[in-house]
């Protein structure tokens, strides 16, 4: 299926859009299970949904979440984990069941049993029905790295020099950037039942359009998403200034 690609003016329109669409899903679906994302790109999104649930009363009680990666080695309390993001951003702002929340375990002893018990427990739960996802400047999705097969699963993956130097805006220094992580792997991506893929800024414009229009290559990850049977991308006008337009 073709991508479809909605276009927004800015940043707050593009949050705006993306919480609609995973608020209208949940209220068509209470218990949904949803595949959530880390990153700048979503911020405004979750900010977007917790003023729902305070002001409208969008309840995540029944709600279930697996985020797609976690660092490994650090901590859910290191203010730069995925655990501890989700929990500032997100989780701890709306009526979510902290049991319902599910981010993969960045300090355990034995990573690949980790992340199969996480394969099992998204299979158990029914699968993803909806799976936000941001992008990579390179085409990443979740972790997995240009050349990543198309067919991963969740598990350990390195960290290309592009993404340790995208990260290292958020640590103190290059050097204090987990090299690791644990992620969701593409094939697991991919079995969610829609997916909504977020962009921002002109430093993501070509990934955009390389991964909407450009050849199904493993060299640009998300690529892979013209094959998904529902998917979704927002982007602004300028992640979205290299596509060619319908004038
Ligand atoms: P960003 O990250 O939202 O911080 O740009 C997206 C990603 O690397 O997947």
């Amino acid at each position: 299926m073709p991508i479809k690609v909605l276009i927004t003016n800015d940043y707050d329109e593009l949050s705006k859009k993306a919480a609609d669409i995973i608020a209208d899903a949940i209220r068509a679906k209470p218990n949904i299970i949803l595949g959530l994302a880390t990153g700048g790109t979503p911020v405004g999104c979750y900010r977007e949904l917790i003023r729902m649930c305070k002001e409208k009363g969008l309840d995540f009680s029944r709600v279930t979440t697996f985020n797609l990666d976690e660092y490994l080695g650090l901590p859910p309390t290191h203010p730069q984990s995925y655990r501890y993001f989700m929990n500032e951003n997100l989780f701890n702002h709306v009526n979510i069941k902290a049991k319902n929340t599910h981010v993969l375990d960045g300090l355990t002893k034995d990573p690949q049993r980790t992340c199969q018990e996480y394969e099992k427990a998204i299979k158990a739960a029914g699968g993803i029905e909806l799976q936000l996802l941001g992008i990579g400047a390179n085409g990443h999705i979740a972790f997995n790295e240009p050349g990543s097969p198309f067919d991963s699963r969740t598990g350990v993956v390195k960290f290309s020099k592009q993404t340790i130097k995208d990260n290292a805006r958020f640590f103190e220094s290059i050097d204090e950037v987990p090299r690791q992580a644990l992620s969701m792997g593409i094939g697991t991506i991919m079995e969610a039942k829609k997916t909504l893929l977020l962009a921002t800024g002109a430093r993501k414009a070509d990934a955009v359009v390389k991964s909407a229009k450009g050849p199904i290559t493993t060299d640009v990850p998300a690529s892979i998403l013209q094959k998904h049977p529902h998917c979704t991308f927002i982007v602004d006008e300028a992640a979205a200034s290299k596509l060619p337009r319908v004038r």
